[in-house]
């Protein structure tokens, strides 16, 4: 799938070494959860297992060159409400903050919408996420609800934010 400044694609095992190393940096994991290590005790098989093998609904994104910036994907399918939860890293940390979480999401949404056919699509952050919010909200997702203190940051409760996206609104 083909985005202004990046493209997605399937997530290829070449890619898992990448995602591990995302997975267990410390600056990553702590705007993805708040939580570091989040994973880092899982052995590279076990993470193999967990991101590729089960992860059924997990992408690659990448630049327009081609070089792997990120993942995207989704979980959480209620069939019959078809409706999904959506969830995004960009792994390349010099990349935040310039379009490419926006675009790739952009591409991702209408491919969701249009070929999976999902009516609504939802995401959760912790309330501390600033960059996520702006991104989702920019692309049209509404605070629905929030988990209150549902996260605890080095000392400190955090709320946890849910934000939702109809194909109705997201198509106006
Ligand atoms: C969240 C994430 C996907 C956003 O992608 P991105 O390419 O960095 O973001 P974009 O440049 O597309 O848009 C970021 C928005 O946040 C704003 N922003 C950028 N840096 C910011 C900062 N430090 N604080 C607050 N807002 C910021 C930008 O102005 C932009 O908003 P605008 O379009 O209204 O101007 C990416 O930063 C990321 O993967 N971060 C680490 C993991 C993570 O947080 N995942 C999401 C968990 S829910």
């Amino acid at each position: 799938m083909q985005g202004k400044i990046t493209r997605i694609r399937s997530l290829e095992l070449n890619d898992l070494d990448t995602l591990f190393e995302w997975y267990n940096d410390h600056d990553f994991s702590y705007w993805i959860s708040g939580n570091w290590p989040l994973i880092t005790l899982l052995r590279r098989e076990e993470f193999e297992q967990k991101f590729y093998d089960e992860d059924n609904n997990r992408y690659a994104i990448t630049d327009i060159k081609g070089d792997l910036i990120g993942t995207i994907g989704f979980d959480q399918v209620n069939n019959s409400a078809r409706s999904a939860r959506l969830f995004i890293g960009i792994g390349q940390k010099d990349l935040w903050g310039q379009g490419y979480g926006t675009d790739s999401l952009r591409t991702f949404i209408n491919y969701l919408f249009n070929q999976w056919n999902f009516h609504r699509l939802a995401v959760e952050m912790w309330e501390g996420n600033h960059r996520a919010l702006s991104c989702y909200t920019g692309l049209g997702f509404i605070e629905e609800g929030r988990l209150r203190q549902a996260y605890y940051i080095d000392g400190k409760y955090y709320d946890g934010v849910i934000l939702g996206l109809l194909k109705q609104d997201y198509q106006k």
